[in-house]
């Protein structure tokens, strides 16, 4: 006889306890009429400061790009290495496109690994949020701000910065970000940056078809069906379907263009993601068009795993990140 496979992982009772009161905030956060609680959801959304001082192994500075439409990132500077050139990580969090910002407490945490362990200097973008900015807001924004590393000496900015080496990288609708801002930046003549990777944590993609993994998760924790289908709603234009090419990028209505400066990417997937085949499918579409891309699944981890330092998936991911950026640097 064969045993169904489980439809959750297999996790410590506290976190799943955590899981589920952040699935319920996420979940009545929404109104009926499609607008969202911000205050409600400041429950449980804490809000980190900037902290600037020496002995704290990372810096953080926020810096304001254009205060017309409060864009402005929350920059992390590891304060260990300071003779090494650092590779930039322009870095967007997830959410939904609609949820959390810059300095919320549930991302600092990987930020601040990922500017520490790489090392790095990560720049967390403070987009503008959906349903009150759709498509392309976001868009918009990552790329604004990556033209402004380009061309602006802010204060604050390290020496040992190489915009050289900048990697685009963000978790679930923050992946989808990424490479959204990745098509962006191929097309612009950059005076120093040079883009050489896009790192995409579990990025939220997917169409009108439900698969495999959909079907099969689409009660899970975080993501349902339900919350990811409002979610897009609540980003796209009115009036369109998920089958838009910022969701389904390599579905039926893809131009067949992704640009022929795309840079290679790195995909994490999870085994409790529903969003897994759709990720899966977005590493052979850019396999298709001609990219490299490199796809590591861990068969435990749920959507959102990399928030949590105490799963050892969340520290075998930096180690993945690690690798990938000295791979690409040594390329260049
Ligand atoms: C949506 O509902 C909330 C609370 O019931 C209300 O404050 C808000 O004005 C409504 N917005 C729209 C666009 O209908
Ligand atoms: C977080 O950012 C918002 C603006 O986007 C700001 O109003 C708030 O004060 C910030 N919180 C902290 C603790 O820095």
């Amino acid at each position: 006889m064969t045993q169904n496979p489980p439809s959750s992982p297999d996790l410590p009772c506290k976190l799943r306890f955590y899981l589920f009161i952040l699935s319920f905030v996420l979940h009545t956060a929404r109104r009926s009429n499609g607008t969202v609680n911000r205050r409600f959801m400041k429950l449980l959304d804490s809000e980190a400061s900037p902290s600037n001082k020496p002995n704290n192994r990372v810096k953080t500075t926020d810096i304001m790009v254009d205060p017309s439409r409060n864009l402005w990132f929350r920059l992390y500077v590891p304060t260990t290495t300071q003779a090494t050139k650092l590779p930039v990580i322009l870095y967007f969090h997830g959410g939904g496109f609609v949820f959390f910002s810059a300095n919320s407490s549930l991302f600092e945490d990987i930020c601040k690994r990922l500017a520490l362990k790489l090392p790095a200097v990560v720049i967390s973008v403070n987009y503008r949020l959906a349903p009150e900015h759709r498509y392309p807001s976001p868009f918009e924004d990552g790329f604004d701000v990556l033209k402004f590393l380009d061309t602006t000496n802010f204060e604050g900015l390290p020496s040992n910065i190489d915009v050289g080496r900048c990697f685009l990288a963000g978790d679930s609708a923050g992946g989808n970000i990424a490479h959204n801002v990745a098509i962006m930046a191929g097309v612009h003549e950059f005076s120093k940056m040079k883009l050489i990777g896009v790192i995409g944590i579990q990025p939220f993609f997917g169409g009108e078809e439900r698969t495999e993994s959909e079907t099969r998760l689409k009660k899970a924790l975080i993501l349902s069906s339900e919350i990811s289908d409002w979610y897009w709603k609540a980003f796209l234009p009115a009036g369109s379907d998920r089958d838009h090419p910022v969701v389904n990028v390599f579905g039926p209505r893809w131009n067949g263009i992704l640009g022929v400066n795309f840079p290679a990417s790195i995909v994490f997937t999870g085994g409790f993601d529903p969003l897994q085949d759709w990720q899966k499918r977005y590493c052979d579409g850019l396999k298709k068009a001609g990219k490299q891309v490199y796809l590591v699944e861990y068969p435990n981890s749920f959507h959102g795993f990399y928030c949590f330092p105490q799963l050892k998936e969340s520290s075998l991911l930096i180690e993945e990140v690690k690798d990938f950026i000295e791979k690409q640097s040594a390329a260049q």
